[in-house]
């Protein structure tokens, strides 16, 4: 590798190790979008990291639907809640990114601190709350950009706090960004929406299939594509399913207009935090159990429905035990955080050279 491709990453390196010294992680994550979106830095910045990327990638593009992944590694939801960093997260050179949760209305989410952060055991908790600008921002930042940038985006949308209704709220988010994304995702598994995971079951998720449904009549195909494709449909559960509550939940899955699972999301097994802390598990400790649940779905769907990975890929090791476990691309997050965008550049480049050499 070029030697100006190994310095560029160090500082980035550098700059991202200082930034996760900063004692707020929420606060951190606050600094970092204020810079990257700053219109004196964010050209620098989109330059550096472009000169970061893998160098001569040559990646397969994975086509559902509208959603076009240029390869399989992805940024989670929950990094971009209100898709102010999407040109970023291109630059530093994610396949995909998903977007949001987004909500109809915006919201403020709970009272901070909402995150807490273990460096040493690469452990998150989490209580934000969908904290978000709502589906208006997300559409206005969306239509900003160019298409081919729209087809590697996934907009997860959900409730409200005080809606009783998700079917609506879920409407209304389609309509906003329907032809501004390659894919939709409904997040059921958040645990800090009270009532939110109870959505989780075959009846549900067979209702939000045929609101989607109507929703392509109405609508017909993106306006992303020449050719006729809708975005594609995708749904995040939790790793705290039981095997029969996911298996029921994958069944209806099949059955619908769904292109694929995202397997997972935060647990409420909080382990040795579960006397001091609320909200949901996310890092190290979660890589087990949501391996588990990939492993169920994988034998149970045979393939048929398109699984996105998530949950403790800290390492390269992670990444190929997710993809040994059936996930067909793998989303960061606690990744991201904890040892920065190194760790999808290391992805990438032994991704690519296998490629080649194979
Ligand atoms: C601070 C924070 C906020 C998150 N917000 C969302 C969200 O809005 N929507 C969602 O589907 N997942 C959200 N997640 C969950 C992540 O997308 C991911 O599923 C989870 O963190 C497990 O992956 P990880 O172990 O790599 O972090 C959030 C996670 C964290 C740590």
């Amino acid at each position: 590798m070029k030697a100006i491709i190994v310095l560029l990453r160090w500082i980035v390196g550098t700059f991202h190790k200082l930034l996760n010294l900063y004692p707020s992680p929420e606060g951190a994550h606050t600094l970092f979008v204020r810079c990257a979106t700053w219109p004196i830095l964010k050209p620098s910045l989109i330059w550096l990291f472009k000169k970061c990327q893998t160098p001569n990638p040559s990646p397969k593009p994975i086509q559902i639907e509208g959603l076009c992944l240029e390869h399989p590694f992805g940024v989670a939801a929950g990094f971009d809640k209100n898709g102010v960093l999407i040109e970023i997260l291109d630059a530093l050179g994610f396949g995909f990114i998903e977007v949001g949760t987004v909500t109809p209305n915006p919201q403020i989410g709970n009272p901070k601190p909402r995150i807490h952060k273990w460096r040493k055991k690469q452990i998150m908790i989490n209580a934000m709350g969908f904290n978000n600008d709502g589906i208006l921002a997300m559409k206005k930042q969306l239509s900003s950009l160019p298409k081919p940038l729209l087809k590697k985006i996934l907009v997860s949308i959900s409730k409200n706090k005080n809606s009783p209704a998700l079917l609506a709220d879920f409407g209304i988010g389609c309509r906003e960004v329907w032809h501004l994304c390659g894919g939709i995702t409904v997040n059921l598994s958040s645990p800090n929406t009270q009532g939110l995971r109870g959505f989780q079951s075959s009846e549900e998720i067979s209702a939000i299939s045929d609101c989607f449904k109507k929703l392509q009549d109405e609508f017909g195909p993106t306006a992303l594509y020449t050719e006729p494709r809708t975005p594609a449909l995708f749904c995040k559960l939790s790793p705290d399913l039981s095997d029969d509550q996911l298996k029921a939940c994958l069944d209806a899955l099949r059955d619908s207009a769904f292109s694929g699972v995202i397997l997972t999301n935060t647990t409420i097994d909080l382990g040795e935090f579960k006397t001091t802390h609320t909200g949901g598990l996310s890092g190290r400790p979660l890589k087990e159990k949501a391996d588990r649940i990939l492993k169920l779905a994988t034998q149970h769907t045979r393939g048929t429905l398109f699984t996105i990975g998530v949950g403790g890929i800290l390492s390269q090791q992670d990444a190929s035990d997710k993809f040994s476990s059936g996930a067909r691309a793998i989303q960061l997050y606690s990744g991201l955080i904890f040892k920065g965008p190194g760790l999808l550049w290391q992805l990438t480049d032994s991704a690519f050279e296998t490629e080649r050499c194979s």
